[in-house]
């Protein structure tokens, strides 16, 4: 098995008595893009700050590549916090030469990564001209320089309108069909499920949940069912031991699951009832869904 691209175990921090991380463990492989994905609040910036060595975890510890942080294993990872500094007054071509001279890279890099970014036409232009969609791609850019292998974004649409967060995310999908790792902070969940092949989910400084984004989406969460006499038809469906919880929205029963259930039996146990059903049906479960499942579970 090829060593985990990075590997975070129990990682804590404390502000005074807010715990941004509590207890934090995960693992990421290489050519994953990993969602870390929680709301604000949820410690995301403060557990990429500590993977980048710019905060201190008060336990825990962390390994890049097997190996405990140094300055060479950070050489090869990529970073975007938040907002990077450019020169306004610097073309966008002289801003990344800039970055290019801090990371001991040569220029003859810079040209690919404009063109990979979409700015290649726009290099001579001053930052301050560049909107918010091309101050991103830039510092994406920067982020790209020194042939990163891995790729920390933090919210890295935030503030963008929709066309322009379509161009990041199909830049980042890009990027990470060319075999880097990426590791992406947000508190979008479609950008989450659009982007991620994995995902976290942090509540709260503790991980709910972390696996592959495909396995929530094709888990079934909830069932759709309709008959005529709705008030036996929920009495019948109490008794059975998978289902979490009932409602009924427009006339249609919805049982909240907690595994996995064939339709078919569930129609033939309930005919076996004399309760003839006009629909079922599956629902599949949303991102959206099992987030704030997790997060209400995460409440009490
Ligand atoms: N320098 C600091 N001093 C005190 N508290 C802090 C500091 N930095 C972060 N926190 C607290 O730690 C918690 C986690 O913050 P963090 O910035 O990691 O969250 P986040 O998930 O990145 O949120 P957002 O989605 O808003 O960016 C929050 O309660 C925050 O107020
Ligand atoms: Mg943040």
């Amino acid at each position: 098995m090829q060593t985990p691209v990075l590997e975070i175990d129990h990682l804590s921090k404390s502000y005074g008595h807010i715990k941004a991380l509590d207890d934090f463990t995960l693992t990421i492989h290489k050519g994953e893009v990993f969602g870390i994905l929680g709301p604000n609040g949820s410690g995301k910036t403060t557990t990429l700050g500590i993977l980048l060595d710019i905060l201190k975890a008060d336990r825990g510890n962390y390994r890049w590549f097997g190996k405990l942080p140094d300055s060479y294993v950070r050489r090869r990872i990529g970073a975007l916090l938040e907002q990077p500094l450019f020169y306004p007054y610097l073309s966008a071509v002289r801003n990344l030469e800039l970055v290019a001279d801090i990371k001991g890279a040569k220029y003859d890099e810079i040209d690919g990564i404009l063109k990979k970014v979409g700015l290649y036409e726009r290099k001579t232009s001053k930052f301050k001209t560049f909107s918010l969609g091309m101050k991103q791609r830039l510092a994406i850019a920067a982020a790209l320089i020194g042939n990163p292998e891995v790729l920390i974004l933090d919210e890295p649409t935030n503030g963008l309108d929709p066309k322009s967060i379509a161009e990041i995310r199909n830049l980042i999908i890009d990027i990470a069909n060319k075999g880097l790792t990426v590791i992406l902070a947000s508190h979008l969940l479609d950008e989450v499920q659009k982007t991620c092949s994995h995902v976290a989910i942090l509540d709260k400084g503790k991980s709910l949940h972390s696996g592959k984004v495909e396995d929530v989406l094709n888990s079934s969460s909830q069932l759709e069912l309709k008959s005529e006499n709705m008030s036996i038809l929920k009495t019948a469906t109490s008794k059975f031991e998978f289902v979490s919880e009932s409602k009924v929205e427009k006339e249609t029963l919805v049982l909240s699951l907690k595994q996995d259930v064939d339709p078919a039996w569930v129609n033939k146990e309930l005919a076996g009832q004399g309760i003839y059903l006009s629909h079922i049906s599956l629902r599949k479960r949303s991102l959206e869904s099992y987030f704030l499942e997790l997060l209400s579970g995460n409440d009490a």
